[in-house]
This record gives C-alpha cells, sequence and structure tokens, in this order.
C-alpha cells in the first residue's frame, strides 16, 4: 500500500518543471551513542528540483545525506520513497533504486584513469557474470559497449576529453570534484546527492560546478540533494532550502523565504551559539 498519494507538480518562474513528491524524510532522528546528529526532522523532495542542504559545521547535513543514501540507519523515522515507506536497506541496494552521491572528502580510486573511475560507476548497470561473459560473449560485449557509450556521453557533457586517461592523482583538486561528479552520473540517477560539491574551489571553478548541475538537471531532469556553505551559491542553485541547526530544522522554504527566516539569521550570525 501507498503511504502517501503522490502530489501534484509545479513550473518554475524560469520554466522547470517540478513534479512531485519523490522523498519524504519524515521525523528522522539519528544518534551516535549521546550525541543526537539528527533530531526529528520531517521534509520532503520533489521530483526535478535542486533541494539545498544548509547549516554550520556539524549541523548534522552530511548525516542527512547518510540517512538518504542508506549509509546511516535512523533509530527513528521513516524514509518514504516512491510514496511507500522504505525497509532498512544497505547503500548498494539504495544505490539500484537510482540513487547516487558524491562525498565531502573525495572518495576516488587514486591510481586509476579519469575514465576508468568513471566506469566504476556503471557497476550496477553490469548484468553479465565472468562466467556469463565467457559462455555468452556477444551479450557481454553488448553490455560493454552501452556502459562504454553512457560514460563517453558524460565525459562530452561535463566537458572533461583531454584528461581521460590520465591518473586522478595527477589532477587538481577542482577537476577531482569534476570526476566524481561524473562517476555518480555514470550510474544514471534519479536522484543525485552531492556533499559540498563546491568546497575548496575558486571562484570559476564554482562557476563551472554550478553550471553543470544546473544542466545536469535541465538535461537529464535529475533530482539534485546539494548540500553547499556558499550561500551564493545557493541562492543561486536551489529550488528549496533546508536549514539545520545543532540538529534540528530551523527553516524550509525558497531561498528567499529562508533568507529573512529569524532564526536563520541567528544561527549564522552565530548569536544561537554564545
Ligand atoms: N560516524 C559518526 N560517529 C559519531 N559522531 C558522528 C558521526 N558522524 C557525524 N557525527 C557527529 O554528528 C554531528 C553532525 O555531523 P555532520 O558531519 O553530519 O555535520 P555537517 O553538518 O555535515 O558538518 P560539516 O559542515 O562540518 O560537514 C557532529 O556532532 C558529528 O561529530
Ligand atoms: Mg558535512
Amino acid at each position: 500500500m501507498r503511504d502517501t498519494a503522490p502530489e501534484e507538480g509545479y513550473v518554475t518562474a524560469d520554466g522547470r518543471k517540478i513534479g512531485g513528491v519523490a522523498m519524504e524524510m519524515r521525523n528522522i532522528t539519528l544518534r551516535f551513542g549521546g550525541v543526537v546528529a539528527i533530531k526529528d526532522i520531517s521534509f520532503d523532495i520533489r521530483w526535478g528540483e535542486i533541494r539545498a542542504i544548509i547549516g554550520p559545521n556539524g549541523a548534522g547535513k552530511s548525516s542527512m545525506l547518510n540517512v538518504i543514501s542508506g549509509f546511516y540507519h535512523p533509530q527513528e523515522g521513516d524514509v518514504i520513497f516512491k510514496g511507500y515507506k522504505r525497509p532498512k536497506m544497505r547503500p548498494y541496494q539504495v544505490a539500484r533504486m537510482g540513487i547516487a552521491r558524491t562525498f565531502q572528502n573525495i572518495a576516488l580510486f587514486e591510481g586509476m584513469s579519469v575514465l576508468d573511475n568513471i566506469m566504476t560507476g556503471r557497476l550496477h548497470h553490469m548484468k553479465a557474470n565472468l562466467f556469463q561473459q565467457a559462455l555468452w560473449w556477444g551479450r557481454a560485449q553488448r553490455e560493454e559497449d552501452e556502459n562504454r557509450e553512457q560514460v563517453e556521453k558524460i565525459i562530452d557533457f561535463l566537458e572533461i576529453q583531454h584528461i581521460r586517461k590520465t591518473p586522478v592523482a595527477r589532477l587538481p583538486y577542482g577537476l577531482k570534484k569534476r570526476v566524481e561528479l561524473a562517476r555518480a552520473l555514470a550510474a544514471e540517477p534519479s536522484i543525485l546527492l552531492l556533499d559540498e560539491p563546491m568546497a575548496g574551489m575558486n571562484v570559476e571553478e564554482k562557476e563551472d560546478m554550478s553550471r553543470f548541475i544546473l544542466d545536469v538537471n535541465d538535461e537529464f531532469g535529475t533530482t539534485t540533494v546539494l548540500i553547499e556553505h556558499d550561500m551564493g551559491v545557493v541562492m543561486d542553485l536551489s529550488d528549496r532550502v533546508v536549514v539545520m541547526d545543532y540538529g534540528k530544522k530551523i527553516g524550509d522554504g525558497t531561498p528567499d523565504e529562508v533568507r529573512t527566516n529569524e532564526e536563520v539569521i541567528k544561527a549564522y550570525l552565530g548569536v544561537a551559539h554564545e
């Protein structure tokens, strides 16, 4: 039985189509021993939107992303996905449901080439095992061709043709972040989770990354959940913003709504922390 009825969507001022609710976090509480990283938080994510999660250091943003990706299991609350309560799942099972992510600290295979790193994003799409590959060479070959084609499309899209053979270890930080995005996209996710995709980047790199996030959303309709500290970027990119502070939700709405929210202003000015 469905847990919620699908809702109607809406069209944004700039003509982008936002759909009904894709995922709902319902009364999520997550503890690590005595530390309560997330305190009774509820919010939803709509199909096609760019949803930001912001908040000061230690607010619980990455923990929330880790709940969505199945890496952490909350002690209380439910994750409702496509209208159904999601059972406790391992991260690879969540990935198979079309949810891909990047990490706050880059997690690539440094010794491998850019191309090979991106290919690892296709693992969920590889059905033929070694035995089948030996027995049905044709089928395995077809699968390999399809995977290659998809990866090449993403390499073109993110403009990284020139570094395709380069070992990741030799790349500057900004490009590593882009390769990580490429690997996540290789999985053809319907929901993309990005943990600080622009952290440590210079202005130009941030502009590039912002453009790619918007282009991905435009071109593939990818629903994106984004953690970011740069307020300018958040205000520019996102349709709606969840604000966290000390594990609690203190704001939720459009960029304009949260910008003028008293509690949010206090948290950012540090008043609430004194
Ligand atoms: N695996 C863990 N074990 C114990 N405590 C944890 C763990 N992960 C997070 N925490 C704690 O939970 C709280 C929230 O951490 P989290 O990393 O989610 O914050 P954040 O908002 O992502 O911060 P930042 O902006 O610094 O990345 C912090 O107090 C942190 O120390
Ligand atoms: Mg974090």
